[in-house]
């Protein structure tokens, strides 16, 4: 898509205008990713210097959040790359992170009033979900709501903020295409936690079944705790380092239980389900957006 280099070329224009060598150094160095949101925002709102300017500010603030994450995840790989945290330190990383957020709402700020309110109180949830996140990660968490009303936060809400945002830019049902935004988020979320699961880590850029370790228990996980007959062992392997074995085992169960196949069928649900709520705009590119989403290998 050609006109995603408009909107890299835009935030490079936004780091250089802050002056400072620094960022727009460790600007070159952040691992390029897929601008989901982006490319939602310019297919809803059309690309002209409003619409550039608005995907700009969600991907700033969007890579400010992964800059952020991967600090309090203690990652040190990202998107197939080492992770500025991993590159540098949990510093760097935390104070690059500022400056993209805070370069993000000084733009955000100069746009439309509800366009800048809708932005704005996303990243405030999506900070909410980050905590409940890593609260969930306390214990074995079996509880579906917890789980949904995590993801919605933690990933949902910035993509349906995106879709919102470019329905108000250009006139559009803000309210269809911000529940569109919000399936596809839920279901982009799932698909992310399932490929945990089922990719190695060469196509993730990321260590493999590495949530479950974590202490993250992803819908697949739920579902085989809500199946299996040996919840012990299960619940024995939780935060734990997985050998050959244990992750065999896990993946066989999970297999054996439908547990794969019923986790993409829910994402594909809510994918359809998005793409219901905007049947009116007859926007072909929007389905393919969501089915290339759900389809996606890493
Ligand atoms: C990735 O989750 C994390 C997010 C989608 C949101 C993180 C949000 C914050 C850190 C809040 C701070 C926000 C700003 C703007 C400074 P993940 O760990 O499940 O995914 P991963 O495997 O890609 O790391
Ligand atoms: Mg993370």
């Amino acid at each position: 898509m050609e006109e995603l280099s408009l909107v890299k070329n835009q935030i490079k224009e936004y780091i250089q205008e802050c002056g400072d060598q620094k960022s727009c150094d460790l600007l070159e160095m952040l691992a390029e990713g897929k601008m989901l949101r982006s490319k939602l925002i310019l297919k809803i709102a059309g690309v002209n210097d409003n619409s550039i300017k608005l995907c700009s500010v969600v991907e700033m603030i969007h890579a400010a959040s992964l800059l952020h994450d991967d600090v309090i995840d203690e990652s040190d790989t990202r998107r197939g790359k080492p992770s500025i945290n991993a590159l540098f330190d949990n510093k760097t990383a935390i104070m690059f992170g500022d400056i993209l957020y805070s370069k993000a709402f000084t733009e955000l700020s100069q746009m439309d009033k509800k366009i800048a309110h809708t932005v704005s109180s996303a990243v405030t949830l999506l900070s909410i979900g980050e905590m409940l996140d890593v609260d969930l990660t306390n214990n074995f968490n079996t509880s579906y709501d917890k789980y949904f009303d995590m993801i919605y936060k933690k990933t949902a809400s910035l993509i349906e903020a995106s879709a919102k945002a470019a329905a108000l830019l250009c006139g559009k049902d803000e309210i269809a295409f911000a529940l569109y935004g919000k399936n596809l988020g839920l279901a982009f979320q799932m698909i992310d936690d399932i490929l945990d699961i089922t990719q190695d880590s060469a196509t993730l850029g990321k260590p493999a079944m590495l949530d479950f370790v974590e202490g993250k228990v992803t819908i697949p996980y739920l579902l085989l705790h809500e199946r299996i007959e040996d919840k012990e062992k299960l619940e024995s392997l939780y935060k734990k380092p997985l050998n050959e074995q244990e992750s065999s085992w896990i993946k066989e169960e999970m297999i054996k239980n439908n547990v794969l196949i019923d986790s993409i069928s829910q994402a594909q649900k809510l994918g359809l389900e998005a793409v219901e709520a905007i049947k009116m705009d007859e926007n072909e590119d929007l389905k393919n957006i969501m089915n290339q989403m759900i389809n996606r290998e890493f």
